[in-house]
């Protein structure tokens, strides 16, 4: 009995803030998506250099590639939701529509498949340790088709998004929720900047054994 009434407020409460994040509608997902999706490719030109001298930069690599795995939940999870909302024929979001066809038929499974994909075996390399073997080879496939569906993905939205993100800049932003959106994107990136920190260490093996002859 005590147990239900102390956890009743708590469910309210964040009832409540999931009520205010969702305000906004199908705009305020959409300004959300865009926001997320900017910050997403400043860290992801960041982690494309680190590639390009991958043993150097590696302790980089690890490190921006666990900042960026709660932003790209957000991202998942904004559209995640748009994507439920639609097939449970909620009325605003069946007026906005899908996806333009290929994008919701080719290139986002194939974008969030291929994302899953890298990051999973990027931390699963961090757990096995260096040599890697096949997970390595699946680190670096999974990353060639997430290159080609990510890049069609920036391509096709690469001009909306600019408008979108300045749209909840200033106060006379129009639509419900920017504050909350703010605040989802600099939670995202505090979460990564505490997984990144901790589990740093776990590149030392690899950090030790890329700085070795192979
Ligand atoms: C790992 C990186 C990313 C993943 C996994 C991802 C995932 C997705 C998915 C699954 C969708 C919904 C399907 C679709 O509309 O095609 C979407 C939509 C979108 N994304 Fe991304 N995205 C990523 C990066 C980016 C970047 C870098 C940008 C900014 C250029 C961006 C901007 C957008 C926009 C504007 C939409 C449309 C939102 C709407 O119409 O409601 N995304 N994203
Ligand atoms: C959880 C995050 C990540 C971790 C822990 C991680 C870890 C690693 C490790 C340990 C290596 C092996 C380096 C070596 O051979 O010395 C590697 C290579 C590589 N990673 Fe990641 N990674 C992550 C995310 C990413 C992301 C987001 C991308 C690109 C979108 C990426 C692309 C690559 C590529 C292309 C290589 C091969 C580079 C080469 O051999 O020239 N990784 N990663």
């Amino acid at each position: 009995m005590a147990v239900e009434e102390t956890s009743r407020p708590a469910a309210r409460s964040a009832a409540v803030r999931t009520v205010r994040l969702l305000r906004g509608g199908t705009e305020g997902n959409e300004r959300l998506t865009a926001l997320t999706g900017t910050v997403l490719l400043g860290l992801l030109a960041v982690e494309g250099v680190t590639i390009l001298a991958i043993r150097p930069l590696l302790s980089l690599h690890v490190f921006i590639g666990l900042l960026l795995i709660p932003p790209v939940v957000l991202e998942l999870a904004a559209t995640g939701y748009r994507f439920v909302r639609y097939y449970a024929r909620d009325v605003e979001y069946v007026r906005k529509g899908p996806p333009v066809l290929l994008m919701r038929m080719l290139v986002a499974p194939g974008l969030v498949a291929a994302t899953l994909g890298v990051f999973a075996t990027g931390v699963a390399l961090l757990v096995v340790g260096p040599g890697g073997g096949v997970i390595l080879g699946l680190h670096k496939a999974s990353f060639v088709v997430w290159l080609v569906a990510f890049g069609i993905h920036v391509l096709a939205y690469a001009l909306r998004t600019p408008a979108l993100v300045a749209a909840d800049w200033g106060r006379a932003n129009g639509t419900a929720g920017a504050a909350v959106r703010y605040g989802a994107v600099a939670l995202a990136l505090v979460v990564g900047l505490i997984i990144a920190v901790a589990a740093l260490p776990a590149a030392h093996p690899w950090l030790q054994w890329s700085g070795g002859d192979r």
